[in-house]
Parts: structure tokens; C-alpha cells; sequence
């Protein structure tokens, strides 16, 4: 039995386990319940009992370096093992959760604005925010030096170039692109020199609409108008036109709604009085439409504008627009399910 341990501890000492197919063949030859050790374990106990003692030391040594053999090759195919990618991710573990973001409450409102618009047969029309003075002022009815520029408090990049203090200016570009009939939306955001408050921010949203075809007349605008708030804010909500001024409506309006936050009741939001503004709007002024090269003898229309922080704040009952800017979290959040 001697002999047959120490052929063994030889062996031991020269074999090389290359792959993990030889590791398992060792594993099977050796620590398995057939394997050898075993079966020197099984001899063992017939071994006389004066001759155990030095057998046995001989045998622990044999069955240590078997097993750190087998150890060693484990450790080493493991490592290995991990430059797979497949092994070093364990695809069946459940997926981390992601958070999901929630859509900004000005984007949700817009979208819900230009929805239904597009209902009513409006198209979708964009323009620069770094406008000329042409496209802001002069063509929309704004004589040079008039005290109506003054309406807006403009950021000027140069004399001739600002950022556009409203979405007006698109209707501009809108009309020199394309002939009546026209009808279509333009949302964008609008900069103002404003000291920033509860009320007031130095650039904000706004929506501008036209509809531009022969025989459009004020009725026009009041049904689509009032069509568009019923499906804003539901069907019982009130509406009232005070006349108003803008260099390019004529007749211009400020369209006031039912407020929404004390149903007509008085508080803060409408000053008490019940109604609070929500846009301007008039039939476009002649003046303008000449400017466009648009023939007035054929065509009239109307126009409106509006404020997204505005009627985003009445319908979500917000009360410092400043919060729609500042991107907390803990605002934006609730409006994740809407
Ligand atoms: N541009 C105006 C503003 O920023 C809003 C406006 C009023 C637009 C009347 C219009 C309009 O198209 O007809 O205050």
C-alpha cells in the first residue's frame, strides 16, 4: 500500500490539468465515491493495526495534495470562466427597476393645446427665436418709435436683432411662405427683459394661432375660440371678449375665462372678480396682411395668442410660475400619471 501511495504522490507531482474536461476526469478518478482515494480508505482499514500510524500520515498528505490539485485547477477554470460574458452576468437574475420620468406639465399642457387644434384642422408652424425687428415688430403693425414697442420689454442682440418677445412673429414668416387659405398653430418660447416673480419670468411659452380665408369674420373666431376652451376645461366653463388693443388685430380682444380655480367665486388667481384673462386675439389687421403680400380685397382673418405657464397654471392650480423653471422633482413628479 506504501508503494501505491507514493506512485501516487508522483503522479500528483507531475500532472497538469489543461482544461475542464481534465478537471472533472481528475475530480472522477480521484474524490469520486469509485476514485481512488476511496478505495485506499476502504484498504486502509485492513491494514494491521501497528502499520496505521505511519500509513495513515502517509495517506492525510496524499488526500491534502488531491484536493488542493483539484482546488487550484477549480479556481484557475473559474477565473477564466469570468472573461465570458455570458458567465460573468447572470441573465436570469430579475431586471433593476428603472424610474420612469414624467412629461414637464408646460409640455403636457402644450401638447393637449395643439391636440385639439389639430382637430379643428390646424396646422403645426415653427420660426426662429432670434428674430429680426421685421419679423417681430415692423410687420406686425409696429411703426418704428411707436410707444406699442414698449408693450414688450425686448432683449436686444443688436439694433436690428432681438429675441422675439412673442410667437406672433412666426404668423410673419408663415404668411410670406405660403397663400391663404391658411390655418395653423405656433407654439415657442418667447423672451421678455422681466424682473422674475411669482407672476413673471424673463422667457416663458406661447402659443399663436391664425386662420386666414375669404369672409373670415369675428363669429369665426369666437366659435373656434370658444370650442377650443370647452374642450380645455369641460363644458361648463364661461367666456367673455373685452375689447383690447394690439398694434396688428383690428378689432382686437382679450378673451376671459370663468376662473377655473374658484368656479366664479372670487379668489386670489382672479383677483376676486371671477374671470381671469387667458389670450389676446382680434381679426388681423389689414396693415399686416399687406405687409405678407396677402391681397385684402380677397382674404381677412383672425389671429390669438396665449400663454402656456398661464393656462397651465389655472388648470393645474399652480401658483408661482417660477416652479415650472426650477425642475424640482418633487414638482415635476406629479404629473407622472397625468
Ligand atoms: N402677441 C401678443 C402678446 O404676446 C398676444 C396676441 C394678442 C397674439 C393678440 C395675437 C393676437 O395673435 O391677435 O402679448
Amino acid at each position: 500500500m506504501k508503494e501505491k501511495l507514493e506512485e501516487i504522490s508522483e503522479n500528483l507531482n507531475n500532472l497538469k490539468i489543461n482544461s475542464k474536461e481534465e478537471l472533472e476526469n481528475f475530480r472522477l478518478k480521484y474524490l469520486s465515491r469509485k476514485g481512488i482515494l476511496n478505495d485506499l480508505f476502504e484498504e486502509f482499514k485492513q491494514v494491521p493495526n501497528e502499520l496505521k500510524k505511519d500509513l495513515g500520515k502517509l495517506m492525510n498528505v496524499v488526500k491534502t495534495n488531491v484536493q488542493i490539485k483539484f482546488d487550484e485547477a477549480t479556481e484557475k477554470f473559474k477565473k477564466n470562466k469570468k472573461t465570458n460574458l455570458e458567465d460573468k452576468i447572470d441573465f436570469t437574475l430579475p431586471a433593476d427597476g428603472t424610474e420612469n420620468g414624467s412629461r414637464h406639465p408646460l409640455n403636457i399642457i402644450e401638447n393637449k393645446i395643439v391636440s385639439i387644434f389639430n382637430k379643428l384642422g390646424f396646422t403645426i408652424a415653427e420660426g426662429p427665436e432670434i428674430e429680426n425687428d421685421w419679423h417681430n415688430f415692423s410687420a406686425l403693425n409696429f411703426p418704428l418709435n411707436h410707444p406699442a414697442r414698449d408693450m414688450q420689454d425686448t432683449f436686444f442682440i443688436y439694433e436690428d436683432i432681438a429675441l422675439r418677445t412673442h410667437t406672433s412673429s412666426v404668423q410673419v414668416r408663415l404668411m410670406q411662405k405660403k397663400n391663404p387659405p391658411l390655418r395653423a398653430i405656433m407654439p415657442g418660447r418667447v423672451y421678455r427683459n422681466e424682473a422674475i416673480s411669482a407672476r413673471a419670468n424673463c422667457f416663458f411659452h406661447q402659443i399663436e394661432g391664425i386662420y386666414i380665408d375669404e369672409k373670415v369674420s369675428f363669429a369665426d373666431l369666437k366659435q373656434t375660440l370658444y370650442a377650443f376652451v370647452k374642450e380645455m376645461f369641460g363644458d361648463d366653463v364661461e367666456v367673455r371678449f373685452r375689447p383690447s388693443y394690439f398694434p396688428f388685430t383690428e378689432p382686437s380682444a382679450e378673451m376671459d375665462i370663468s376662473c377655473q380655480i374658484c368656479k366664479g367665486n372670487g379668489c386670489n388667481v382672479c383677483k376676486h372678480s371671477g374671470w381671469v384673462e387667458i389670450l389676446g386675439c382680434g381679426l388681423i389687421d389689414p396693415n399686416v396682411l399687406k405687409n405678407c403680400g396677402i391681397d385684402t380685397e380677397k382674404y381677412s382673418g383672425f389671429a390669438f395668442g396665449m400663454g402656456i405657464e398661464r393656462i397651465t397654471m389655472l388648470k393645474y392650480d399652480v401658483k408661482d410660475l417660477r416652479t415650472f423653471f426650477i425642475n424640482d422633482s418633487r414638482f415635476l413628479k406629479q404629473f407622472s400619471s397625468i
